[in-house]
């Protein structure tokens, strides 16, 4: 029996420190103004290039863009020269592949509209998963291949499909009218899957570039095809490796076993203490700062979101596990979590070997809400280990990556128009929603320029994003070229 350090340490209750949350407050759509009558004309001529937008797509998804593996960075640098291509046919402006101290930053500007015209900083990324398990996918990952209304390949929905929506949307504004209804700032990056390490930095450098009113995040998704939504917040991203060493090198299980520590072992306990019964995380302090949600917003997020029974049959399991006291879409939504991402020990290979593992080690990483505080997680995880690790091994804790939790002001301008433009395009009003995963460029632009975003995408829950057989409904791609088109019209309407 493993004595793990659960059993006997309890994380201090949940301090309700910050205060109620406005939600903000949808208000009646306006009449139609002459901008929204070119939208639809604007939808119209969409409407005629499905074909063409398809066969574009495939050729954009056929890139192995995949940000984490050094042999695909020639692959990096097409998939950025095929967007700033795309850019310099509908004549944007310095068009330019920006190096950042990693992958680079693809960006163009439009900034002909009338004057007083919003400047939309249009935001995505490039880069995609990589692949593994190979063999589970059903046709090549890079191939992309339909089956139903669905287009198969890595990166089609997560977030390739969105970015080419975007871009067609305004594609389709140049040709059918000439110009676009709002100036434009494109901004993609490269490296939103391996948590966005350098786009601080660059943010830092790059202001101008990046002035805008607001910025347009392409990726984002909807709940289902008839049920639009629009995400309002999204968790943060803290990511470390902890290694564990016993001996200088591997030992004969026979030989050692029972008079030497096993660092998988003693891993595995420390990682079984991180959680109590309860489903809390133990580390000190991990709650404190948690932000206070009203019982008006938790009752918003179970009413329109998945039920429990919908989450369960979204993830495929047969019983679902999670903190005490709330719901799937609370534990997703308004709750931090701490999860093992990987582990490595020993070995794994097919058969057997009698080996004492020299090391073994963990992915760990925290998904954060409003208002923690990376430091303090950095520091509390750091303090967990130094006191329960026995003294028969040592840890070592890298820091892989960080990124910020986001919540955006609901009640904006923007925020209506997107609204009413998904409404037009989906049939059905959009309800609000937080997603558990996390865009790191969203809290950096607030944090750094104050520019407020909105989460606006056409991707599904049932993508599967991340995971083999990835694959892109047509028919709400489709719609989401609608719904981008009529989005940029209606910023530019004084009614909205
Ligand atoms: N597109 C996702 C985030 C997302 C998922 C938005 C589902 C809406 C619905 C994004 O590309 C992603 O996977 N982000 C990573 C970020 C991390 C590496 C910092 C994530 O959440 O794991
Ligand atoms: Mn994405």
């Amino acid at each position: 029996m493993i004595r793990s350090p659960s059993t006997t340490f309890r994380p201090p209750f949940v301090k309700l420190l910050n205060g109620g949350f406005h939600t903000g407050r949808q208000e009646p759509v306006s009449e139609m103004s002459s901008n929204e009558a070119k939208s639809e004309a604007v939808v119209a001529y969409v409407r005629l290039n499905h074909d063409r937008y398809l066969s574009e797509l495939k050729e954009y998804v056929s890139i192995p863009s995949i940000s984490t593996l050094p042999e695909n960075k020639k692959d990096m640098e097409r998939a950025a020269q095929w967007l700033k291509a795309q850019l310099e046919k509908m004549q944007f402006a310095n068009t330019a592949i920006l190096p950042t101290e990693g992958h680079p930053v693809v960006y163009g500007e439009w900034l002909k509209a009338p004057p007083g015209s919003p400047i939309v900083l249009v935001y995505g990324h490039y880069d995609v998963q990589p692949v593994d398990p190979l063999n589970e996918w059903l046709s090549p990952p890079f191939t992309p291949t339909m089956r139903g209304d669905r287009l198969f390949a890595r990166g089609a929905a997560d977030m390739k499909g969105q970015g080419h929506a975007v871009l067609k949307s305004l594609e389709a504004w140049m040709t059918k009218t000439g110009g676009l209804p709002v100036n434009v700032r494109f901004f993609f990056e490269g490296e939103e899957e391996l948590g966005s390490p350098h786009l601080e930095a660059f943010i830092a450098k790059n202001k101008e570039k990046l002035t805008s009113t607001f910025c347009l995040n392409c990726d984002g998704g909807i709940a289902a095809p008839d049920k639009p939504s629009m995400v309002y917040g999204l968790r943060g991203l803290e990511y470390f490796e902890v290694w564990v060493r016993g001996a200088e090198s591997d030992l004969h299980s026979g030989r050692y076993g029972g008079a030497v520590a096993n660092p998988a072992v003693v891993l595995a306990g420390l990682i079984d203490g991180l959680h109590d019964d309860d489903g809390r995380v133990t580390l000190r302090g991990f709650y404190d700062k948690v932000r206070t949600v009203s019982q008006e917003e938790r009752d918003e997020l179970n009413g329109h979101g998945f039920t429990d029974d919908e989450w369960r049959k979204s993830a495929g399991v047969k019983t679902l596990y999670g903190e005490k006291g709330f719901t799937s879409s609370e534990r997703v939504g308004i709750r931090p979590t701490l999860e093992v991402n990987g582990m490595l020990s020993g070995f794994t290979g097919v058969g057997q070997k009698t080996v004492l593992p020299a090391t073994a080690m963990v992915k760990i990483s925290m998904r954060t809400v409003p208002y923690q505080e990376s430091a303090q997680i950095d520091a509390s995880l750091r303090d967990y280990f130094r006191q329960y690790a026995p003294p028969t091994v040592t840890v070592d804790i890298k820091r892989i990556s960080t990124g910020p939790y986001a919540i955006v002001e609901r009640n904006t301008p923007q925020l209506r128009a997107a609204s009413k433009a998904l409404e037009q395009s989906y049939g059905a009003k959009p309800f609000f929603e937080l997603e558990g995963g996390s865009i790191p460029v969203v809290g950096l632009l607030k944090n750094h320029l104050g520019v407020n975003t909105v989460v606006l995408g056409c991707g599904l829950a049932d993508d599967k994003l991340h995971a083999p057989n990835e694959g892109l409904h047509l028919p709400t791609y489709y719609k989401g070229i609608e719904a981008y088109a009529r989005f940029f019209g209606l910023l530019s309407s004084p009614t909205t």
